[in-house]
């Protein structure tokens, strides 16, 4: 099998692409990524001999078109994306190109050179938010597409798109929505790593609001199974929701990664909450069970003490991030917030 794997120098598409390799090693492997602020090839540095690496713009159709030429791969995993929702509340326009009209250009190759699948990676977003006093509700795949910010509007528009090029031109499509992810290699701008690489600087823990907003985790090794199974196994035309029933409040997170670093409630400031900020998500996933067998391997309580200790192991990863760029996107984001 030959194999696209698009922004696999990110966080999630990082962790795939180490799961192929290690699971499938006779996969040819080929990585599309822009190498945008979120791209890092530090990232791919323990499975680089065994994958081909190309920078290139899911958006720029002559590149792609290139890649599709040489390569003439069987499926195409679609992670490149703007993922971060506080970008896009103010530079909503890059998300449009990349998310939207990047999916199209990657279609478009799918349909000029033929390929077996092609799986778009989306987001438990495009499905909105749960309201905090009906814990009894959670997004299935008929749940109606209802977005917030611009980064779920560009990700729920990219969805219709590939379903209508399953329905209009009979592309063998899959898309997968899954909620929050966390783990090795996750980019210090998400809740997550940020709390942990401030705790152990003993800066202040920006918490939006009264971090009361719910999320439900789910390990990246977990996320990166599900496609796994979906593209070997899915059907056509389908949607999948994935998630692991993790629900946890903000502020149980960063309590939880203060108490597991050893370091002071004090540090927690709350700041002026995120604009349209979602409220609940909370994913069914009786569908991938049923039809795929897929079932989270690892509950939070485990995944978040491997995520911590992966942080204190591998400090020159995210150290070297946090030194660059990243100090003015802080001070924009957080400077008087
Ligand atoms: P990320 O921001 O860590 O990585 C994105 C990667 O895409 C980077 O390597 C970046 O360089 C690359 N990229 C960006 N624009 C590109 C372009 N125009 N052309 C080629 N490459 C480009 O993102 P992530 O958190 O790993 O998310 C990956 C995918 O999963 C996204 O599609 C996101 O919407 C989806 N998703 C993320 C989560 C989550 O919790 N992080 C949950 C559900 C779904
Ligand atoms: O649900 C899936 C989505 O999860 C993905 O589609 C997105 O790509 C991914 O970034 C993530 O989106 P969120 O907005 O939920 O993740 P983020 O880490 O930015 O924020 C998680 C929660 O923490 C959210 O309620 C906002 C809050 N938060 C975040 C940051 C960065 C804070 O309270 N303080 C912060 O500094």
């Amino acid at each position: 099998m030959k194999i696209i794997v698009t922004g696999g120098a990110g966080f999630i598409g990082g962790n795939f692409v180490h799961h192929i390799v290690n699971k499938y090693p006779d996969y040819d492997i080929i990585v599309l990524d822009k190498l945008t602020y979120a791209g890092n090839l530090e990232t791919l540095d323990p499975v680089m001999d065994k994958i081909k690496f190309v920078k290139a713009d899911i958006a720029d159709r002559e590149a792609v078109y290139k890649l599709f030429e040489e390569t003439k791969p069987d499926i195409v995993v679609n992670f490149a994306a703007e993922s971060h929702v506080d970008r896009s509340i103010e530079d909503p326009e890059i998300f449009l190109k990349t998310n939207i009209l990047g999916t199209q250009v990657l279609m478009d190759a799918c349909r000029k050179y033929g390929i077996k699948r092609y799986h778009q990676v989306s987001t438990d977003e495009v499905y909105g938010d749960l309201p905090l006093d009906r814990p009894d509700l959670f997004f299935t795949e008929e749940t109606p597409i209802h977005t917030s910010s611009p980064y779920s509007a560009s990700k729920a528009s990219a969805d219709l798109l590939v379903q209508a090029y399953y329905r209009t031109y009979g592309l063998p499509v899959t898309i997968s929505r899954c909620s929050n992810n966390y783990g090795p290699y996750h980019f210090p701008e998400k809740l997550i790593p940020l709390m942990i690489a401030n705790a152990l600087a003993d800066k202040p823990l920006p918490v939006y609001g009264e971090g009361l907003n719910v999320r439900d985790w789910l390990y990246v090794e977990d996320h990166c199974r599900a496609i796994d199974m979906i593209i070997h196994s899915g059907r056509v035309g389908e949607v999948y929701n994935i998630g692991g029933h993790n629900e946890k409040t903000n502020i149980y997170i960063v309590k939880k990664i203060l108490e597991l670093l050893g370091k002071p409630e004090s540090l927690i400031t709350y700041v002026t909450d995120r604009k349209g900020h979602d409220l609940r998500y909370a994913i069914d996933p009786t569908k991938i069970h049923n039809e795929l067998g897929w079932l989270p391997q690892t509950m939070f309580d485990e995944g978040i003490v491997k995520t911590v200790q992966w942080y204190l192991d591998n400090k020159p990863w995210w150290e070297n991030i946090i030194s660059g760029e990243y100090q003015d996107y802080y001070e924009k984001m957080y400077g008087d917030r």
